[in-house]
């Protein structure tokens, strides 16, 4: 594994992600903490405790984001969850600890992963051998009779039929019988395709059934027909599965969460209410305190075995405006000890999202109407005159950020995305006059721009 610096991990979300300086450095320090924990020498090291952070900003400037793209990069087990989908133990929803569960599935799978990467060669020759076996089956060459006759002939015979394999493997690999039908037998666990519920509120339980009845339900085998191509991906598959031990992936994956977890939580201030004394609310104050446990440090029990989660990092993010930061209950609050506030956006960071971002919303169109193959682009005035619209809809009506973006090129658009493919017109550029007209005369008017923009 190679950690990436906190340099690093800010250059990659500036890749996506503009402005928010400040949180982009406390999530790279965060990240770069867990990985110099590790090196700490053993006695100090169960002292450090992940410096958990909140980011708050209204909304649509980029919390979400940077979690989502974090969790591309993190080298980590990474789940982002809502905090509005949990509810207290015993009512309908969900249960805190499944955060942790769902985390050590993701780990369990990534190590999975990476063992099979490392068996792949390995499970692919297999695979072949036993393509080999159904494509080229061994009763169709040649018996070898023992007449108790010299052992030479024999020793040929076999050394011939090794040959004539060898020959056949390359041309396998060489990718020859490909498009050919083979039948194919696999063993598969029934389990997966089978969804048990438990009691509400208890996915523990329902865990603990479909173990249970997985074990009981004997190995399905299963045949069928496909092409070689595919034939070699599935038996690949299960190849990989017979090197791999799970018990090892098991061992690592729990380590992998407990040291290296991390969690994101998202709409925290969804359930820091004011503290009601009746109501719906209720329940708020009561998911705060079913959580702390876990961000204090508990043992959850997971389907794999005990995780320990005193190291597991927590990133939460909230817009809270109606309710704040010490709307939560005192020992939550001290649990986050990094707050960190996103700035608003402003008219030239939204001509910067327009344009730069990998995935910015320009490209997206520009590379939609591409497939009609229509040449779209934008004028530079163009792109400062939506960010001007934009940021103006965001003041006079709600602010909601750089989603306003969408809406507003969305109406931009419409018509051209309507007209293509049968529009003459195959090589449009979008100028000021344009967004002018088709925009700016609606944001201009308040009852109008409330519904379409
Ligand atoms: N700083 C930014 N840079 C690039 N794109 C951004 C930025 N902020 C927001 N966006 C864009 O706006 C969209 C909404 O942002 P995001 O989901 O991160 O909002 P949020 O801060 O989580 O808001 P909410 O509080 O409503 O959840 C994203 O899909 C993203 O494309
Ligand atoms: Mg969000």
């Amino acid at each position: 594994m190679k950690p990436m610096t906190p340099r690093q991990i800010v250059r990659e979300l500036d890749k996506y992600i503009v402005g928010q300086e400040a949180a982009k450095k406390s999530v790279a320090i965060a990240m770069r903490n867990r990985w110099r924990r590790l090196q700490v020498p053993d006695h100090l090291r169960e002292e450090i405790m992940p410096n958990n952070i909140i980011l708050i900003g209204s909304t649509g400037v980029g919390k979400t984001e940077i979690a989502r793209r974090l969790a591309m990069l993190a080298d980590a087990p990474f789940v982002k969850v809502e905090a509005s989908k949990f509810t207290e133990v015993g009512y309908v929803g969900r249960d805190v600890e499944s955060i942790i569960r769902d985390l050590t599935e993701v780990a369990v799978s990534m190590v999975r992963h990476e063992k099979e990467a490392e068996v792949e060669a390995k499970a692919l020759e297999l695979a072949d051998d036993r393509l080999l076996d159904i494509l080229f089956p061994l009763d169709d060459q040649p018996v070898v009779v023992h007449d108790g006759g010299g052992s030479g002939e024999d020793e040929e015979l076999r050394a011939r039929h090794q040959r004539t394999r060898d020959k056949l493997r390359k041309r396998l690999q060489a990718g020859e019988f490909e498009d050919r039908l083979v039948e194919i037998k696999t063993h598969s666990d029934v389990s997966p395709m089978m969804q048990v519920m438990g009691p509400f509120g208890m996915d523990d339980v329902a865990i603990n059934i479909q173990e249970m009845l997985g074990n009981m339900l004997p190995k399905k085998s299963r045949s069928q027909k496909t092409t070689v191509e595919e034939a070699r991906k599935i038996l690949a598959a299960e190849e990989a599965g017979k090197i791999i031990d799970m018990d090892e992936v098991i061992r690592d994956a729990l380590n992998r969460v407990e040291e290296m977890g991390i969690v994101f939580i998202d709409e925290l201030d969804k359930i820091a209410g004011e503290r009601a004394s009746s109501g719906p609310d209720v329940s708020r104050e009561g998911v705060q305190r079913d959580i702390l446990p876990i961000i204090e440090g508990c043992n959850v029990v997971t389907k794999y075995g005990v995780v320990q989660t005193d190291h597991v990092l927590f990133i939460a993010a909230g817009a809270f405006h109606v309710s704040k930061p010490s709307d939560l209950i005192p020992e939550l609050q001290g649990r986050f000890p990094i707050r960190v506030e996103m700035d608003d956006l402003t008219e030239k960071d939204f001509v910067k999202i327009l344009i730069h971002p990998r995935n910015a919303l320009i490209k997206q169109y520009e590379a939609l109407l591409a497939t009609e193959g229509v040449r779209l682009s934008f004028d530079k005035q163009a792109i400062k005159e939506i960010a001007r619209v934009a940021f103006q809809v965001n003041e006079s009506n709600e602010n909601i950020g750089a989603r306003r973006l969408h809406t507003i090129l969305t109406t931009l658009l419409e018509d051209i995305l309507f007209e293509q493919p049968e529009g003459s017109n195959k090589e449009i550029a979008i100028t000021p006059a344009m967004v002018r007209t088709r925009v700016a005369s609606i944001a201009s008017d308040p009852d109008l721009s409330r519904y379409i923009l």
